[in-house]
């Protein structure tokens, strides 16, 4: 790992590249998602070595619905297992599960397995990963404008009351610090409705890597780049995260 920097508090990854890297290989899209499920572990195992306090993983956007059926099937299958086959080894590794997103659109099953990892997990006080499970900054925003106008329509609060600091209380994410760090794989360079509102200062890094291939030592060169980062939040010279040697 990473010898000596800065580590980001808060580490989002979109893991991207699934499909390629099935395709590459002359296999169904779903072997890359499983695949794919691998690199999660490996991510998970690294994110928790390196001292990061905070990973989240975009599983499932708000816009993965419009993939073709099966394939969402199969990656709500996939969210299963993960869930209950990883749970023994999340708990005994004092991780905490949280999970951010649209979740009551989401077939049963994963609401119930997702819901009791975070129940099992949530006295855990290591790494906290956040599952992104029909997830869109987009829907976050608008689920939390909705949440403060109604304490408007019952007189809890004022519209001028309004500000940034109440707002960010009513997103999926309250309680977690802003990502420090935003990670995509597979070459693309783009945000994609992700931690929108969240990432207004997240440095941003991207790899040509496919996420099944993601491991410690992407992870590792990763933290050395953010370790280089100057963050000024728009200010002048101002550092964030903890230094570790
Ligand atoms: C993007 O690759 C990947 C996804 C939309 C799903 C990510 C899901 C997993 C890694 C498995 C389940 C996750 C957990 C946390 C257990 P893509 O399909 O868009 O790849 P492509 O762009 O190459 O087609």
């Amino acid at each position: 790992m990473v010898k000596a920097g800065r580590v980001p508090e808060h580490v989002a990854i979109i893991m991207d590249g699934n499909g390629r890297w099935a395709r590459q290989r002359g296999l169904p899209r779903l072997a890359g998602h499983r695949a794919g499920v691998e690199a999660v572990k490996r991510t998970v195992e690294a994110a928790g070595k390196a001292g990061i306090r905070y990973l989240t993983l975009f599983a499932f956007s708000t816009e993965n619905w419009k993939r073709p059926a099966r394939e969402v099937k199969g990656l709500m299958k996939l969210l299963v297992h993960y869930a209950a086959n990883e749970l023994e080894t999340l708990r005994s590794n004092n991780i905490r599960v949280r999970v951010i997103g649209d979740i009551y659109s989401l077939p049963e099953e994963v609401q119930e397995a997702v819901k009791k990892c975070e129940r099992a997990t949530k006295d855990n006080t290591g790494l906290t990963v956040i599952l992104a499970l029909n997830y869109g900054g987009k829907w976050d925003i608008v689920h939390a404008c909705k949440k403060l106008c109604e304490k408007v329509a019952r007189a809890e609060i004022r519209p001028e009351d309004v500000d940034e600091e109440l707002l960010s209380k009513e997103l999926a994410t309250v309680g977690i610090p802003d990502p420090d760090l935003v990670i995509r794989t597979s070459g693309e360079k783009r945000i994609s409705n992700f931690l929108l509102w969240q990432c207004a200062y997240s440095e941003l890094w991207y790899t040509d890597v496919l996420w099944p291939d993601f491991g410690s030592k992407e992870m590792a060169q990763a933290l050395m780049e953010f370790g280089r980062r100057h963050r000024r939040y728009g200010g002048l010279e101002k550092t964030r995260g903890r230094t570790y040697s």
